[in-house]
């Protein structure tokens, strides 16, 4: 898949953009915080609705304005799609997506009509932060290849939230039946681990295996082999729903105890293994960099399996901190890919083969335009 059109208005530093991108690769290139990344932040936004580096949507409003949005026409296999994202500061919900004009239903129905892969220098959080950002990565991902795993994650979530606000429940207010309730909430959460454990068993299983081909072909070492393995609670069990409706009740003192539900997919996290040792721990940092690389090039690989098509890729900063042998390896899995990428210096980009050169300046107040060649 790739984008035929960009449509940015008042986003982050853009007032105002209307892009054509080549379907091969476009370099965007530029000083220091000039826009480029913005620019890559709006694609992954259409992809899967929300930023690669804030939570906080509005955010990406574009500072004083009360509405931006983000439109982008896509060409599949299938078509042409076309989808928007709207961002409101102050008005409820503050995010509205439109699927060919008009309003979505859910936010999860615009999984699908933009797929991208981003690599930048914030993954290397992937390893270095804890559980959570390697839940996020997960999620982020899977999302994109399978919607059905967004309405499940939510769904547990959900579930998981209004249990704990039981559990909150100060002991003089709690409610005479609270066991009987939260008998009934336990049942829930297991039913709904149960999709979510399901969906990211499957994911990664998928994506070691491609990540550690990946990795074979760009190490130094060929005797250096690079394992990822799903942990967590439930991330081997055959009986998921039974495990974890026991473990819940096993729990329940020290949850009541605790406020807090403390078994569950929401403690996942991914084991990342350089010859069956942590990477976190052991890794150089060119192993690291060569780790979340792999993973970047297997998640194309895995996406272009599962969807039968490859992704557009983002590329943050990276592209100059890579070797050759690496470069060579990224461009090679990267052939036939919509890439965008981005750099500081037009020379940083040399040996890519684009099809289109933009510098992104900026005017006397700061906001960005791009400029062909
Ligand atoms: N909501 C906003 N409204 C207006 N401007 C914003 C907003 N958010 C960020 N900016 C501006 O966008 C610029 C940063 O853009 P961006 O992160 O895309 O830079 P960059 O070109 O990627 O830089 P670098 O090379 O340092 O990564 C900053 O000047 C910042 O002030
Ligand atoms: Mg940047």
């Amino acid at each position: 898949m790739y984008f035929t059109s960009l449509k940015l208005r008042h986003f982050r530093n853009y007032v105002s953009l209307d892009l054509a991108p080549a379907q091969g690769t476009t370099v965007l290139y530029g000083a220091n915080g000039s826009g480029k990344t913005n620019l890559l932040e709006a694609m992954h936004l259409l992809s899967i609705g929300r930023s690669h580096r804030t939570a906080v949507d509005r955010e990406m409003i574009e500072q004083g304005e009360s509405v931006a949005f983000v439109r982008g026409e896509t060409r599949r296999l299938d078509g042409k799609h076309e989808l928007e994202v709207r961002l409101y500061p102050l008005q409820k919900p503050q995010k509205r997506v439109l699927l060919y004009g008009k309003p979505a239903q859910r936010i999860s129905d615009m999984m699908g009509h933009a797929t991208t892969v981003m690599f930048g220098p914030e993954d290397l959080r992937i390893v270095r932060d804890g559980p959570a950002a390697r839940r996020r990565f997960m999620d982020m991902q899977l999302s994109q290849i399978r919607p059905s795993y967004v309405q499940a994650l939510k769904r547990y979530l959900s579930v998981l939230e209004s249990r704990n606000a039981l559990l909150r429940t100060r002991r003089c207010d709690a409610p005479a039946d609270l066991d009987a309730q939260l008998d009934a909430w336990d049942e829930q959460l297991a039913g709904a681990a149960v999709y979510v454990v399901e969906h990211r068993r499957w994911f990664l299983t998928e994506l070691a295996q491609n990540a550690a081909d990946q990795y074979a072909a760009i190490a130094e070492d060929p005797q250096e082999t690079f394992e990822l393995r799903y942990t967590g609670p439930l991330a081997t069990v055959d009986t998921p729903y039974r495990q974890m409706l026991s473990a819940l009740k096993r729990s329940r003192a020290e949850d009541k105890q605790r406020m807090y539900t403390h078994y569950g997919p929401h403690r996942d996290d991914l084991a990342m293994l350089l010859c069956g040792k942590e990477l976190r721990a052991f890794g150089s940092q060119g192993q690291l960099r060569t780790a979340v690389l792999s993973m970047k090039l297997g998640e194309i690989r895995l996406i272009e399996n599962e969807m039968g098509e490859k992704p557009t890729l983002l590329l943050d900063d990276v592209f100059s901190e890579l070797d050759l042998k690496r470069r060579t390896a990224l461009l090679k899995t990267a052939y036939g890919v919509q890439t965008f990428l981005t750099c500081t210096d037009k020379a940083d980009a040399a040996g890519t083969h684009a099809d289109a050169f933009f510098r992104v300046q900026t005017d006397d107040a700061g906001k960005a335009f791009l400029q062909e060649g």
